[in-house]
């Protein structure tokens, strides 16, 4: 009873929707005290590969790249996540993801706009995003979106 009780504390997003069902989606600029609970959304989500990220690296990604990622909120719940930067030349969204159980209403789409609108306003004209070969949403999701998919490029990466 005590062990049933404990577990329904604590619950992911996912199968958790109840009181906020009725509460519409928000938008708000990824901020320092979100990190946690993107981390949680980006652990649950396949196709993500965290890497070395962490909340302090997050942190100082954040403070480099102030007001161009995003994340979406109903109610308590983070439901969607983007980080997104740009080195002055290029713009990059790095680990887009909406939970399982609000996904197909508009909610990435949304994100990744918000995303290109903050680049477009730095003056940013072109975008990239990696996704892992993999990853169904390559072609599912970025490629209507008419997001072209490079066959002229090879990524090379080199540990520091
Ligand atoms: C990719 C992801 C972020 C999309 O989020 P989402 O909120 O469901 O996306 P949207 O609702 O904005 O979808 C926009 C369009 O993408 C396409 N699409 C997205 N998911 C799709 C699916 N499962 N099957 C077919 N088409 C899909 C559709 O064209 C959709 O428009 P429609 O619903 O009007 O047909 C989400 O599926 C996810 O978190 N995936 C796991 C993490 C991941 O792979 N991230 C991308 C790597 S960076």
């Amino acid at each position: 009873m005590v062990k049933s009780m404990l577990a329904a504390a604590w619950r992911p997003a996912v199968g958790r929707r109840g009181e906020s069902d009725h509460m519409s989606v928000t938008y708000q600029s990824f901020e320092a005290e979100h990190i946690d609970r993107v981390l949680d959304l980006w652990s649950r989500s396949e196709g993500i590969d965290l890497g070395s990220d962490s909340p302090a690296s997050l942190q100082e990604f954040l403070e480099r790249n102030p007001s161009f990622s995003w994340v979406a909120v109903r109610g308590d719940l983070l439901i969607g996540a983007a980080l997104c930067g740009h080195d002055g030349r290029r713009g990059y969204i790095h680990h887009l993801a909406v939970d399982s159980s609000e996904r197909r209403t508009g909610i990435g789409q949304a994100l990744v706009q918000r995303c290109l609108s903050g680049l477009r306003r730095a003056g940013i004209g072109k975008c990239h995003v990696f996704v892992f070969r993999n990853n169904r949403f390559g072609e599912l999701f970025w490629g209507p979106a008419g997001w072209e998919r490079r066959d002229d490029v090879q990524m090379f990466s080199h540990f520091l």
